[in-house]
């Protein structure tokens, strides 16, 4: 039965295997040039679950090159089925600690993080995507002015994260909340739950600040 499955996500992964990145480091400093040379940003969302948001942005946005990581081979899977006949997004099925593997310093423009698993236990912070670690990450990827949006339902997490990336080189603008109406699965879900949702913004101030 489990063959069978796993002969089944195969053969749908080889599908749609065209926009997926095997070798993201192969790709380091030439994510635009070698796969979209007209974008004019590049965008990476981390944790990127089934596809929803980036399908439809990297639809809204064709000028811009979008690239969803989702270490989740089962769940991925939707989103390279969604983002199918979309010149304009690329997926990494691995897991996103390796970041800075993948993208020379500056050469994404804005990172999204949206519903990340929370990890609320202390001994889980490594876990988290904004903690410490990722944050120096983010800082070394992302050029001055470039930013990262955290949306979530956990008001404990962008609490967190917005003491962690205001002491790793990022500042958090006032009013910079911004809504453009495409959502993720989960906020999705959330918004019909009526559940709270948190919207932070990190800009990225002076290079290496913080790390
Ligand atoms: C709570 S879900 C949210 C999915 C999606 N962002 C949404 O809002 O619908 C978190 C997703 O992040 C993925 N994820 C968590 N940690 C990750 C990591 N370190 N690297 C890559 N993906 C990760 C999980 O596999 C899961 O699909």
């Amino acid at each position: 039965m489990r063959l069978r499955r796993r002969k089944h996500i195969d053969s749908r992964m080889s599908a749609v295997s065209a926009a997926l990145a095997e070798n993201p480091e192969a790709l380091r400093g030439e994510w635009a040039r070698q796969t979209q040379p007209a974008a004019r940003r590049v965008n990476v969302e981390l944790g990127c679950g089934m596809g929803l948001y980036i399908s439809q942005a990297a639809a809204a946005a064709p000028d811009e090159l979008f690239v969803g990581v989702e270490r989740n081979q089962n769940v991925i899977i939707r989103a390279l089925e969604r983002a199918a006949g979309l010149p304009n997004v690329l997926f990494v099925c691995r897991d996103a600690a390796a970041l800075g593997r993948w993208f020379a310093p500056g050469e994404a423009h804005g990172l999204l993080l949206f519903f990340p698993d929370p990890w609320p236990r202390p001994g889980d912070e490594k876990r988290r995507l904004t903690s410490p670690a990722f944050a120096d990450t983010y800082a070394s990827i992302l050029p001055e002015g470039g930013s990262l949006e955290l949306r979530t339902d956990s008001l404990a997490l962008c609490r967190y994260s917005a003491r962690v990336l205001e002491t790793r080189g990022f500042t958090l603008p006032e009013g910079a909340r911004r809504d453009g109406g495409i959502y993720t699965e989960y906020e999705q879900k959330y918004r019909r739950q009526g559940r709270e949702i948190y919207i932070l913004t990190a800009v990225r101030h002076t290079k290496g600040a913080g790390l």
